[in-house]
């Protein structure tokens, strides 16, 4: 055992959010109750419109949760068997398996170092006559470079789906991700920047006939009460998670800037050491939904952390085109070095909106012991 004497840190914590909003969450259970609406009845509605209007586009339609999200985007946009849709290997699988539900190639292409997401330059000549659209993840909450994304997807008429399940709030230059996009989604996951109490997530775009098709497709393609001119889905968002998610978006900015002081206090500590802390390039503001930093023998990190019972999460240890479902697609190991080498230095610290200054101390603290 280590000789570190600390309290443990736990990788995640809701409970002290929790008890700060119980009391209005419970009451609003209540309301729901009392009206008898539990399905797309006026929480839905209402968070719809202040989420859209907090991204900063005309709609947001809500669903059951962000990989539905992404799911019902690529099938609006009418994308399918055939079709090529270009993203990064370095993300929750969920970003690439929507791709292969309805039917289309996932094609990999590699990130940029600092910030982890897919490399604008790389994704040009990744272009074929099938590719439909691009689709970027914000990982982690650090936004893609979606200045030259969109230059890129405009060039060659390609629809953009920008994956905002971990950057909810993050901003390049003066607009939000999820507005960038022809479609943005997002995921209300417990653990997002934004999370409810269950599943949830959410689909944003200014493109009104996109809209009416989500709101179609989410309920399975009814054209009226029992008549179905489509094979569609079940994914609606519920009245008590939508009820609550309104709670919580109104203190969204408080959570950002908690997290951002957080990160900033880990950059202080690590400074002059040879971990690498997560970047933040000109006019990109991160959300800092995870903390993942490089480290030079992780497990060596792993072991310390583990001994002094610091949580931590591997954020990702394999990229996706190396994954076993993924060997019909013929990559190799090597093919996307930056990808690969993140997926073997990176490891994702603790960061929530609850954790306490004495708690990144500590952390850093068993972290540099074991370099
Ligand atoms: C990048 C990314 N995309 C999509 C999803 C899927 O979201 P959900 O779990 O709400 O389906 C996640 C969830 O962790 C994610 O991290």
């Amino acid at each position: 055992m280590s000789k570190l004497k600390n309290p443990p840190v736990p990788f995640l914590s809701l409970s002290a959010q929790f008890k700060k909003l119980q009391q209005e969450w419970l009451h609003s259970i209540a309301t729901v109750g009392a009206n008898g609406s539990f399905i797309l009845g006026p929480n839905v509605a209402a968070f719809e419109a202040e989420f859209a209007a907090y991204i900063g586009t005309k709609a947001a339609v809500a669903l059951a949760n962000g990989t539905d999200a992404l799911i019902l985007s690529l099938r609006a946009l009418g994308i399918g068997a055939g079709d090529e849709v270009i993203t990064t290997p370095f993300t929750f699988f969920a970003s690439a398996e929507a791709i292969n539900h309805v039917g289309a190639r996932p094609v990999f292409v590699d990130i940029d170092e600092r910030s982890f997401n897919i490399d604008p330059e790389q994704v040009e000549p990744a272009i074929t006559n099938r590719t439909k659209a691009i689709l970027p993840v914000h990982i982690f909450g650090c936004p893609t470079n979606m200045n030259a994304i969109k230059k890129l997807a405009q060039s060659s008429n390609l629809k953009i789906v920008e994956d905002c399940a971990q950057a909810c709030g993050a901003k390049v230059d003066d607009a939000r991700v999820g507005a960038w996009g022809t479609i943005g989604t997002f995921s209300f996951y417990p653990t997002k920047v934004l999370g409810c109490y269950g599943d949830g997530g959410m689909v944003t775009t200014d493109d009104l006939e996109l809209v009416a098709r989500l709101n179609k497709l989410r309920n399975h393609s009814a054209v009226q009460p029992f008549i179905h001119d489509a094979i569609g889905y079940n994914s609606r968002l519920d009245e008590i998670q939508a009820a609550l998610l309104r709670i919580k978006l109104r203190d969204i900015a408080e959570v950002i800037a908690r997290r951002r002081h957080l990160a900033a206090l880990y950059e202080e500590c690590f400074a002059d050491t040879c971990v690498a802390v997560p970047s933040e390039s000109a006019g990109v503001t991160h959300v800092f939904n995870l903390y993942t930093v490089r480290v030079p023998r992780r497990y060596r990190v792993q072991q310390r952390l583990q001994e002094a019972r610091i949580g931590f999460s591997i954020c990702y240890p394999q990229p996706l085109h190396l994954q076993p479902v993924y060997q019909y697609l013929g990559y190799r190991c090597g093919d996307l070095p930056r990808s690969e080498l993140a997926a073997e230095q990176c490891i994702s610290l603790p960061i929530y909106p609850d954790m306490l200054a004495e708690q990144v101390e500590i952390v850093c603290k068993v972290v540099k012991s074991a370099l």
